[in-house]
């Protein structure tokens, strides 16, 4: 059995061909050219489904589709995501199925992510998980006993916007000093400029200052192997603002396995550990015992085949 999956990213749309048991069969990605509105953006999607299509060898049974924002508990509209301009609320199964004629099936891109990890991840073994998502936006996915926990509405687990600091600086959100003005990789960067000005000296400073923008955590990370101490600053801070945020999410969920993936994650260990030590600080000592926080390695294959296997999940049986 076959499905497509989808990842709406603000830079790219991902998209794959899955295979139920063999997992990701082939894949293709477009740029996401966010700015141009909804309409562009729906127009690209069917182009990538198209083209994943092409590689078929029989009908997939429908569209799995990972979006940012609000999803409607019916799980066909996406409300306001932040990092997506114009997206006021967009029926996404309509628009596809008009433009494909295949039945299509939208989530929140990190409650696939986490899906994807509880299926076919880092959470294959776990009853319980979260997830993090760490790129432009921050996103959260709660996996209870095997199954995505989705609220009361649909809308659980914007785990980006949980205010870490209430005098915090903003992101796109209208948290204030949530969790993604911290850790959303542009504003993790954004933040650290003023430091970076600072030392005028530092490779950091001479590589980057002119074109922030280039500047991403892997480079962090990098800089930091080399012995950069400024680097290391940097990221240890943003750990350490992640490691509070998961201290918050464990005393509300009482889940103590965490995965995180994204961009930022990639910095790997110089953020993970500064975290893993702000949260083993803070926790209440009976939330020390098996908690974990680890890296998906499954990388951005994991919302992908999330995105496939709600496909499998509810659309099936529609033929
Ligand atoms: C959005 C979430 C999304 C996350 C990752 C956040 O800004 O509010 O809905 O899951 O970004 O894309
Ligand atoms: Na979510």
């Amino acid at each position: 059995m076959l499905s497509i999956g989808i990842d709406l990213g603000g830079t790219n749309i991902k998209s794959a061909l899955i295979h139920r048991d063999e997992g990701i069969i082939a894949q293709d990605s477009v740029p996401t050219d966010a700015g141009r509105g909804p309409d562009y953006v729906l127009d690209r999607i069917a182009e990538s489904v198209q083209n994943t299509r092409n590689k078929a060898t029989e009908d997939p049974v429908g569209i799995g589709i990972g979006s940012p924002g609000i999803i409607s508990l019916d799980r066909t509209t996406v409300s306001n995501p932040p990092n997506l301009p114009g997206w006021d609320v967009v029926n996404v199964n309509e628009e596809l199925k008009k433009r494909t004629g295949l039945d299509a099936v939208v989530e929140n891109d990190a409650n696939l992510m986490a899906l994807g990890s509880s299926r076919y991840g880092e959470g294959q073994d776990l009853d319980s998980l979260i997830m993090l998502t760490l790129g432009t936006g921050v996103g959260g996915g709660i996996i209870i006993n095997r199954e995505l926990y989705r609220g009361a509405t649909g809308a659980a687990a914007e785990l980006g916007h949980v205010i870490i600091n209430f005098d915090g600086p903003s992101s796109n959100s209208k948290a204030k000093g949530g969790v993604e003005a911290y850790i959303g990789q542009r504003f993790l960067i954004r933040n650290a400029l003023p430091l970076i000005k600072k030392h005028p000296d530092n490779t950091l400073a001479k590589e980057y200052l002119d074109k922030p923008e280039a500047l991403e955590p892997v480079h962090l990370s990098r800089e930091a192997d080399r012995g950069n101490n400024l680097a290391v600053q940097i990221l240890s801070e943003a750990g350490r603002m992640l490691g509070y945020a998961i201290v918050n999410y464990i005393h509300i969920l009482d889940i103590r396995n965490i995965i995180v993936s994204g961009g930022v994650a990639k910095a790997g260990d110089w953020i993970l550990e500064p975290a893993r030590a702000a949260a083993r600080e803070r926790l209440l000592p009976p939330y020390l015992e098996g908690f974990q926080l680890s890296y998906e390695s499954l990388g951005n294959d994991a919302a992908l085949l999330g995105a496939g296997s709600l496909a499998f999940e509810l659309l099936a049986n529609h033929r």
